[in-house]
Parts: structure tokens; sequence; C-alpha cells
């Protein structure tokens, strides 16, 4: 059976209207990663770190999944293999649209963490610095989204994917963000093909070996079909 892993980063949420991080306007260029995407910066100031989450998960409520999330999600259906997302973002677009087998390596919005015990549960459209930790009782509450300096979800199971795929396609990713950025030459190194879909050549292209320049919306439907009409 073939598998095909699909990583995929802020790019393909934009034409949903989520900005990305580091393009021109980006959220990167209106807050500092060191205040809002830390554990430093939420032990500092855990207002703003709660209120910038609070913000971008009402923005991630309001959106909605674009043509890019709506063909992934059938080429899960309808591929006669295996289909795994692997997603940097915390948005959710990918489950509203259909996908069913994501692996949300950076946490997710829609998700509450207590920093005391560990427990996990669904995040209030608010969340506020005086909620409690529904199990332990502590005010430690924190958005469940792995910051710069923690280690993203998921990677034993994601490194075992990436060692036995077939295909390996980045979607909408700029390649600066490790261990992410590093997954391609791990899949090359296994065997796989590796594809990059993105707006414009992004930092690690030259590690793949072959790159769509594109609107998400566009080249990912396309590939889709591509993909689809001969596995079917
Ligand atoms: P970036 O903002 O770094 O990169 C977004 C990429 O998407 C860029 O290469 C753009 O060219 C491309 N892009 C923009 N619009 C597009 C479109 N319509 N179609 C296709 N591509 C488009 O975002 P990420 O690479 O996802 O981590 O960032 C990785 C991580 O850095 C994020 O998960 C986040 C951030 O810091 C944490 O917060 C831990």
């Amino acid at each position: 059976m073939e598998k095909i892993v699909i990583l995929t980063g802020a790019g393909i949420s934009a034409e949903s209207g989520l900005g990305t991080f580091r393009d021109e306007g980006g959220l990167w260029a209106a807050h500092r990663i060191e205040d809002v995407a830390t554990p430093e910066g939420f032990a500092r100031d855990p207002k703003l770190v709660q209120n910038f989450y609070n913000m971008r998960r009402a923005q991630a409520r309001e959106a909605e999944p674009n043509a890019a999330h709506y063909a992934l999600a059938k080429l899960e259906r309808e591929f006669t293999g295996e289909v795994t997302v692997v997603t940097q973002n915390v948005d959710g677009l990918h489950e509203r649209a259909g996908s069913q087998n994501v692996m949300h390596m950076h946490g997710f919005l829609e998700g509450a963490l207590c920093a005391g015990c560990g427990h996990r549960w669904p995040a209030p459209l608010n969340m506020k610095i005086t909620d409690r930790c529904p199990k332990c009782k502590e005010v430690a509450t924190r958005p469940d989204i792995v910051w710069f300096g923690e280690m993203p979800y998921d990677m034993e199971e994601i490194w075992d994917h990436l060692r036995s795929c077939d295909y390996f396609v980045s979607v909408g990713t700029s390649g600066n963000v490790y261990p992410a950025a590093a997954f391609v030459q791990d899949a090359a190194r296994h065997g796989a093909i590796t594809i990059e879909l993105n707006l414009e050549p992004s930092a690690v292209v030259s590690d793949f070996a072959e790159s769509h320049c594109g609107k998400a919306s566009d080249i990912v439907p396309e590939w889709v079909e591509k993909m689809l009409s001969v596995r079917r």
C-alpha cells in the first residue's frame, strides 16, 4: 500500500484569511516571538499571551477551509493507499474540510493545557489567567500550543511515517522552523519522492526533488487530481 505524508504550514490557510507568520505583514511582524510564543514570555505576561491566542482562536473559528484543505481531504478519502497530514497549523481547518488523519505537531488552538499537571481539555473561546485546571485545580491554564524551546507533539510517530512513506509533500511552509524543515531530508534519505507546493521556493527547496510554485488553492487541487488520476 502506498503511503503519502503531507506537511502543511500557514500558507495553506492564507487564502482562508488567516495570516502567515513570516510573509509581509505576517504575525511575527506585529508580535515578538519571545513575548507570545515562548514559555518565558508566558511566565512574564500570561495575559498578553492569552489575549494573543484568544484572538487567533476567534479568527480560526470564523475562517472557512479553502480548496487546498478540501483537496487533501478528498485525497485521504479516495487514494488507494494511506494519507497522513502532519500540520504545523493550529487552526483546525484540515479537520473541518474532512481530513481525519491529522497530526498537530505544534498543538491546537482549541486545546487548553495545564502548565502544572499536563492535563488537556477543550479550550474556551476566551481563556483567562484565572482559569483553573479542571483536574488539579491549579491556576495554570495555557493554550495547548507548542512554543519555541518546547518539543513538538508526536515526534516518534511522525519520524516513523517519514521513514516509511513513498511521497513526502510539503505545502505552504517557509522551511524556517525545525524539526519540520528537516522532514524532507529524512523522507528523501529513506526513499520518498519529495515535492514542494508553495507560493515561492522555501528556504529548503533544494532538498526537494520537485517544486511547484503557486497559490495553494490552485496547485494543491491540481496535484491531488494528478495523484488520483492513477491511484483511485
Ligand atoms: P511561514 O509564515 O513561515 O511561511 C508561510 C509560507 O507559506 C511562505 O513560504 C509563503 O510563501 C507561503 N504562502 C503564503 N501564501 C500562500 C498561498 N496562498 N499558497 C501557498 N503558499 C503560500 O509559516 P510556517 O512555515 O507555517 O510555529 O511557519 C512554521 C512555524 O513558525 C509555525 O507553525 C509557527 C511559526 O513560528 C510556532 O508558533 C511554534
